[in-house]
């Protein structure tokens, strides 16, 4: 049969460095949030191993806004919560585990994890877990590394006879030179956690049941060294988590680039965790991506671009600061310069959306243009139609939003308005400057404009000079 394995993760924790109201399980580095990264990796560890496995997040302060989010989750079924009523350090956040889920006793194995350590992947757990495999005697491995800045972790105090954990706050000065530190992630024996966990006290500087109390010289635990210090990394403060956010991002172009896409200036661009880019694509300095954001091949992004939970398809250019959410723009489209596309806008291929043109809600066909200065919302365009500049639907009437549909091929003249709800048929065309308030059917040719007169000779009787 196979091991079975509890996996708690602590996320009860105010995260009062962070200074901040969002409970720090759900601060957000690379547009996800911090628990997510260490559900992910803890859940493809347990399938690497084929262990039997739940996981249990420990969570109190603000506890609905964590669960809620857990809910919205794919692994949301797997997951349970314990709620720990008062944050007391981090044994008594376990504790707190096995008083909500008391079958947590049960499993072989207690992988203990933080929430606040985003850039863990299963490969910390697989080697964790293959060493405590390795050696029947011992009860437990705890992860450690050595840092420059061992600032505000617990340091590793090792003896002749095993080592044991003091945190900053207890260290002494000597103490607080080791630069070997706890990274807060074990794997124990459940059996041994069962014998020593109500043992821990709180007789320390904080006042706090340390979990990692339970590390002493005599007990047969064992510190595994990683030589990374980046799959570590916990995030107590704002820096901490530019610092992470960063990290990731840098990770992410290099896979990127080794994929095939081009960075102009790697340093200048931000990506959200979940953008995925295809080969060929060419991005130009200061560039965002976020959310779940897809580019396909050999697009071309300019600068300024600013994308969040958008599809851009192939050999599609956004060109200089232009602004696209939740829109999808098709194949060899065009959007830009400055140019902005608002939820539910869909953009045909071959299309082009050019400067100071804001599409919402739209779909339109293929080899539409909108080269110039209009507003497009709750529209349906039909294919190649022109529409020439300024041109406005007008699709609010103050309370309700109507719908502009213009068929293919059609024209419409510079400075027209579309007053919703309105139908304009294929091969029709409006004359420019008109009001468009009737229907036009296909074929049809529409001019709503009052009357130029001009008077000759009458100038003079308008234009004041600086004498006047
Ligand atoms: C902890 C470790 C420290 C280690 C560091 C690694 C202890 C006592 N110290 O310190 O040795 O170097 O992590 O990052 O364990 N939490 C709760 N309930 C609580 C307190 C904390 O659930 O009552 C959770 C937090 O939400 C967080 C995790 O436990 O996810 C760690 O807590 P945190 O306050 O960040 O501990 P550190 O001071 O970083
Ligand atoms: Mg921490």
């Amino acid at each position: 049969m196979s091991d079975s394995i509890g996996i708690v993760i602590l996320a009860a924790g105010k995260g009062t460095r962070m200074k901040t109201e969002t409970p720090k399980a759900l601060m957000r580095t690379a547009g996800r949030p911090l628990l997510h990264y260490v559900l992910d990796e803890a859940n493809k560890f347990v399938n690497q191993f084929q262990l039997r496995a739940e996981i249990g997040v420990v969570v109190g302060h603000k506890k609905e806004l964590i669960e809620a989010w857990l809910k919205t989750i794919s692994l949301s079924e797997n997951v349970k919560t314990a709620w720990q009523k008062e944050q007391n350090g981090t044994a008594d956040a376990l504790k707190a585990c096995f008083l909500d889920l008391p079958h947590f006793w049960d499993f072989d194995y207690t992988l203990v994890a933080c929430a606040d350590t985003p850039m863990i992947s299963a490969f910390e757990f697989q080697e964790l877990f293959s060493h405590l495999k390795k050696y029947p005697n011992l009860v437990g491995v705890a992860a450690t590394f050595e840092t420059l800045h061992p600032k505000g972790y617990g340091r590793i105090v090792r003896g002749s006879n095993g080592f044991r954990i003091v945190e900053e706050k207890d260290a002494t000065e000597d103490e607080r030179k080791i630069n070997e530190v706890n990274s807060g992630f074990y794997i124990l024996k459940t059996s041994h956690l069962k014998d020593f966990l109500s043992g821990i006290t709180n007789q320390n500087k904080a006042g706090e049941f340390y979990l990692t109390d339970l590390f002493q010289n005599h007990f047969n635990v064992k510190p595994i060294k990683f030589s990374s210090e980046a799959p570590f990394l916990g995030i107590n403060t704002m820096e901490q988590l530019a610092e992470v956010t960063r990290l990731l991002n840098e990770k992410k172009i290099k896979t990127l680039m080794l994929n095939g896409v081009e960075f102009l200036n790697p340093q200048s661009i931000y990506l959200d965790y979940d953008v995925t880019i295809e080969a060929g694509s060419i991005i130009y300095p200061n560039v965002t991506l976020t959310g779940h954001t897809h580019i396909g091949e050999k697009v071309l992004i300019e600068s300024g671009a600013f994308i969040k939970n958008s599809i851009i398809r192939s050999h599609s250019q956004i060109l200089a600061h232009s602004y696209v959410e939740e829109a999808v723009v098709q194949e060899k489209a065009v959007i830009g310069p400055m140019a902005r596309l608002r939820p539910g806008s869909d953009i045909g291929p071959d299309s082009k959306i050019g400067n100071f043109v804001e599409v919402k809600k739209s779909k339109l066909a293929k080899g539409v243009k909108v080269s110039h200065l209009s507003y497009i919302g709750d529209a349906e365009i039909g294919e190649n139609t022109n529409i020439g500049c300024g041109f406005i639907t007008c699709n609010y009437d103050g309370v309700h939003k109507h719908k502009t549909k213009i068929g293919s091929n059609s024209f419409i003249g510079s400075d027209c308005q579309a007053i919703a709800p309105i139908e304009i048929g294929s091969d029709a065309f409006l004359a420019a400057g008109s009001t468009i308030t009737k229907n036009v059917p296909d074929g049809g040719f529409g001019i709503g404009r009052s009357q130029f007169v001009v008077k000759e000779e009458a100038a003079k009787r308008f234009i004041k000079t600086k004498k006047s």
